[in-house]
């Protein structure tokens, strides 16, 4: 059965529920050369949009651009950083120069790509790029690259993915904000990353490199109804509808995250999808079993996902499944003594899980930033 619903990946424009909002402001803002820093919770369609919405309309909206896309997941040192960007780097240049001589002449430009010639089984030449291990002052380089193709009449647009986790890498993160300063004023740049608790301290605070930069934009939750319409535009196929409230039921039950309701839909689809001859209305209780369906089919991943938690971390989350993922006052007596926890050591755990965005902390309420974790804890735990 073919699936609308998709899950665990990047999303093409026609998969990607509104945001025109979001889209509209980036659009600007790459145009413009403007500086900007996306931010939001976790499978709020950031990526989607600014690498395969706004970036392939950038590059389709005319000639000789470089779209450089660098991904700083999960970085922990410089030469792990450095290879992220030279590798994007080389990668884009690819695709924006598919033509071997000219992408030869750009290469020119950037020393630290040694590009090799090499004949694959077909015997068609293809160009792979490596990168030297010579080349020292590797973040200069790259960014004086950039700079020469800006020069050269090149549109170069920079993009750094999961910015925030350049964070505890010694010095960067002035070193980067100079760099960034330094490139020609034209050059749109897009920092994001969805640890929010991490970037607004490396964006808000006066003590910090990256204090005042860029034009901030968040990408909130979508509108309750607009949802609804792209889950009915997909069921519709299938004779399936959702009514208003069953929707909100759905959005709801997993805190509004895209990637959640998606997973639902997909189950939904899979055991009611084979079209009948008349059009049936998922109801509330169709919802919450494809949920518990889910819980089941996830179990042993849930599991292996939780063995990166120490036993004390595991009780606070425990503690949270038994409140349904959210409290308000985590650090007050009722809910210490349930985690079983001093308020020295919950304060630890707390400001751990909020810099990894296990939760989220927004207003007075700290919240399971994983439906699903505390779904699974509740039901196999609690
Ligand atoms: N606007 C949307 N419409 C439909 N699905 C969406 C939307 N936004 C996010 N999703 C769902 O979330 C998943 C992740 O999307 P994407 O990677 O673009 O989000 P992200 O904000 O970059 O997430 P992360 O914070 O994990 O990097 C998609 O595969 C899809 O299931
Ligand atoms: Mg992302």
């Amino acid at each position: 059965m073919e699936n609308n619903f998709y899950t665990d990946t990047i999303l093409e424009k026609d998969d990607v529920c509104n945001l025109f909002k979001e889209r509209a402001r980036l659009d600007q803002g790459l145009k413009k050369g403007q500086k900007m820093l996306v931010f939001g919770r976790r499978n709020s369609g950031k990526t989607s949009v600014v690498k395969n919405i706004v970036g392939k309309d950038w590059v389709a909206s005319q000639r000789n651009s470089v779209f450089v896309y660098i991904d700083f997941f999960g970085v922990e040192t410089v030469d792990q950083m450095l290879s992220r960007m030279y590798s994007g780097l080389a990668g884009s240049l690819k695709r924006s120069f598919p033509i071997q001589q000219t992408l030869l002449t750009a290469l020119d430009i950037i020393k630290r790509l040694r590009p090799s010639l090499k004949v694959d089984d077909s015997g068609s030449p293809s160009i792979s790029l490596e990168i030297s291990s010579e080349g020292k002052g590797g973040l200069e380089s790259f960014f004086a690259a950039l700079t020469e193709l800006h020069l050269k009449k090149h549109h170069v647009c920079l993009v750094f993915d999961e910015f925030q986790d350049i964070h505890k890498i010694p010095e960067v993160e002035g070193l980067l904000r100079d760099h960034l300063q330094n490139l020609p004023a034209k050059l749109p740049v897009v920092l994001m990353g969805s640890k929010k608790h991490i970037l607004a301290q490396m964006f808000s605070s006066p003590k910090r490199a990256f204090f005042n930069w860029g034009d901030h934009i968040e990408f909130g939750h979508i509108p309750y109804e607009e949802y609804t319409a792209y889950i009915n535009a997909r069921l519709r196929k299938y004779k399936l509808e959702m009514s208003h409230q069953v929707s909100e039921h759905l959005q709801n039950a997993v805190n509004r995250d895209p990637e959640a309701v998606n997973r639902i839909c997909q189950e939904l689809l899979s055991t009611f999808g084979e079209a009948g001859s008349k059009v049936r209305s998922i109801t509330n209780l169709d919802v919450e079993e494809a949920l518990a369906v889910l819980l089941e089919k996830r179990q042993s991943s849930m599991e292996e996902y939780l063995r990166h938690f120490t036993p004390a971390e595991e009780r606070v989350l425990v503690a949270f499944a038994k409140q349904n993922g959210k409290v308000s006052l985590p650090t007050g007596k009722e809910f210490l003594a349930k985690s079983r926890l001093t308020s020295g050591g919950m304060k630890k755990i707390l400001d751990r899980f909020v810099d990894d965005a296990v939760l989220y902390h927004e207003g007075q309420e700290f919240i399971v930033s994983d439906v699903f974790v505390w779904r699974h804890l509740k039901v196999f735990r609690a």
